[in-house]
């Protein structure tokens, strides 16, 4: 699955499985452009690839906030003259007990990981509808299909996510654009590193694999919702979980 001459947004591309996600597409000869709010981490992975000979740029954007979204995808589009796909990976959790959850951090998390998508989306669609082809891409979780204890905020932003995505491959596809989503099971990122061990260890034990994702693992499942390989899927929900039982 090459990627030879696209131009791939991933946002939340400094950390986690957004930046191993950089470095596969960059590696399989795509120009990534990296979204994310952590300058120095995004200024860093996109010299790290330049060292390498990959066209990276780091833009920096906080996808909650629409006007810098908006200015991100002009500075992205006067880059690269184009954008073919986009992952939209941002993602944060706050997570509480429903009683013990704050409004504020319910909407932080919806803030970022329900409109955050909606905004970039809007950002970057245009473009990819005047090519008459593009791929996007959505990172929901396991927790938006099965809900998960003290997520409130952030199973219904992930729930939230599957329901744009398949209406947007509704009102898009006639338009030669394919949209899809991701839904990772627990992946060893900085997000579950505060997880109990103990909770790690049941984790572990429901996954037929004995083991936790990898980002790689993700980053690789974006790749084939990417490439040419996935033409005629639309709409879908791709659950990377190692086929942990529910
Ligand atoms: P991470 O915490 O390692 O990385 C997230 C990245 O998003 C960071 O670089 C962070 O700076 C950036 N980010 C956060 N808020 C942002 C904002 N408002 N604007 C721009 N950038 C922002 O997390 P990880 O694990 O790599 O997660 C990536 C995606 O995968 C997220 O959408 C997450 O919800 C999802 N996911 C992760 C799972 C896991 O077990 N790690 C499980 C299921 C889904």
């Amino acid at each position: 699955m090459e990627m030879k001459g696209k131009t791939v947004v991933i946002t939340g591309g400094a950390n986690g499985i957004g930046a191993v996600t950089a470095r596969l597409f960059g590696k399989k000869g795509a120009q990534v452009a990296i979204l994310d709010y952590n300058e120095i981490a995004g200024e860093e992975l996109a010299s790290e690839m330049h060292a390498q000979g990959i066209e990276a740029a780091f833009f920096k954007t906080d996808v909650a906030k629409r006007n810098q979204v908006k200015e991100t995808a002009e500075k992205v589009l006067a880059h690269f003259g184009k954008v073919d796909v986009l992952i939209n990976n941002a993602g944060i959790t706050r997570d509480a007990m429903l009683l013990k959850m704050d409004a504020e951090i319910f909407q932080q998390v919806i803030d970022v990981n329900l409109t955050g998508v909606f905004n970039c989306t809007q950002a970057f669609l245009p473009a990819m509808i005047a090519a008459g082809k593009g791929k996007v891409i959505n990172t929901s979780s396991i927790a938006g299909t099965g809900g998960n204890v003290g997520q409130t905020n952030y199973a219904a932003s992930k729930a939230g996510v599957i329901g744009m995505t398949r209406t947007w491959a509704k009102e898009y596809g006639r338009k030669g654009i394919n949209v899809n989503a991701v839904a990772p099971g627990f992946i060893e990122t900085d997000m579950i590193s505060t997880m109990p061990e103990k909770v790690i260890m049941q984790i572990k034990q429901v996954t037929p694999f004995s083991r936790l994702g990898k980002p790689e693992d993700i980053a690789n499942a974006y790749l084939f919702l990417a490439s040419d390989a996935s033409d005629f899927i639309n709409g879908t929900v791709l659950e990377v979980d190692g086929g942990m039982l529910k």
